[in-house]
């Protein structure tokens, strides 16, 4: 394992990286432990365990920021709170408590103080919850135990070489999510399920895959792990509402800082038609905070969006805004950051 000392924070990449320690707690007997601090990273599970068989696993992804006087701040915690109860109630798992997946959350976080990134490297700490059913059974039906694990651990810059904006492509071969599945929720098996797409498209050149609506091919629905919203060329805020995506937390901030700005926020069924419409078009989520996007391919049609090595000027303004809040940069006005002692 190395210390933090000897990190190199610019070059981290997002890769898994053994920290100080992670937390635990579990659900037995219908009721929930208190956190436990575990510094083991391999742990035994049966071989029956329900989140093997049958996929009752989920997670939650969010990012603590060193800020300028050394202190740490989580961005927006109680809405991965949110999102986890949501997921765990789709698939018939136990929901956490709100306060004991932020009483993890920020543990975490303070656990590893030292391996949260200097201010000023752009680099991150990612905190990564995770929530499985643990009960042997072979026959279909909920668990009823569960383990609810909270790692984390520091992840670079995403954008140390140039904020530039990539192609995508429309992957019509694999669908990610059905309309009324579990699209809408952080389940293990929805990533599992893009991978293939995802995988085809990287071949085929394209940074990211788009996903239209499963089940008329007519309607943006997202991009594989991230948002798609649009700035049209009269300063609307375009981004899909369907049930399908899932609802992300950073999309959700960027609405906010957009109609604060004075854009007309629009939230609904987005037609793949109305692209030319957009003037801007971005990949939104927790890992980048927003990937310009410069093309869209499907089939032999390309569709692009300003110019081709330049980021637009909404965009960059969203950008700088939702960074530079959760850097302590610029004052948070909504309150979304959670201190971390
Ligand atoms: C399928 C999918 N869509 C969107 C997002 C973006 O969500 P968030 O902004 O909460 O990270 C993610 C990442 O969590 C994702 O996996």
């Amino acid at each position: 394992m190395s210390t933090p000392a000897a990190i190199d924070w610019l070059n981290l990449g997002f890769k898994y990286m053994q920290t100080n320690a992670y937390v635990r707690a579990n659900f037995t007997n219908g009721k929930w432990s208190g956190v436990e601090v575990c510094t083991d990273p391999m742990f035994n599970i049966h071989i029956a365990a329900a989140c093997l068989h049958y996929g009752q696993a989920c997670f939650e992804g969010l990012k603590a920021f060193r800020r300028k006087d050394g202190s740490v701040a989580i961005f927006r915690p109680e809405e991965n709170a949110a999102r986890i109860i949501d997921t765990a109630n789709r698939v018939l798992m136990e929901p956490p408590p709100v306060e004991l997946f932020i009483e993890a959350v920020k543990k975490t976080a303070a656990l590893n103080f030292d391996w949260i990134p200097p201010y000023g490297t752009g680099a991150s700490f990612y905190i990564r919850p995770l929530l499985i059913g643990t009960s042997a059974q072979i026959g279909l039906g909920p668990s009823r135990d569960y383990i609810l694990i909270v790692m984390g651990m520091p992840v670079g810059p995403y954008y140390k070489d140039g904020f530039f904006p990539v192609r995508a492509c429309v992957q019509e071969a694999y669908d990610r999510a059905a309309p009324k599945g579990v699209g809408n929720v952080k389940v293990a098996g929805n990533y599992a399920a893009s991978m293939l797409g995802d995988k085809e498209s990287k071949d085929r050149g394209y940074s990211i895959s788009l996903y239209l609506d499963s089940a008329q091919r007519k309607f943006i629905d997202e991009f594989g792990t991230s948002n798609f919203f649009g700035i049209t060329y009269d300063k609307r805020f375009v981004t899909p509402d369907s049930d399908s995506i899932l609802p992300s937390i950073t999309n959700k901030s960027i609405q906010t800082i957009a109609a604060d700005m004075g854009l007309k926020v629009e939230r609904r069924p987005v037609s793949f038609d109305e692209l030319t419409q957009f003037k801007e078009v971005g990949a939104c989520g927790t890992a980048a905070i927003i990937t310009p996007v410069y093309s869209i391919i499907r089939g032999d049609k390309e569709f692009t969006f300003g110019k081709e090595n330049e980021v637009g000027e909404t965009l960059r303004h969203l950008f700088n805004e939702i960074q530079g809040i959760q850097y302590g940069e610029i004052k948070d006005r909504y309150g979304w950051m959670l201190a971390v002692e």
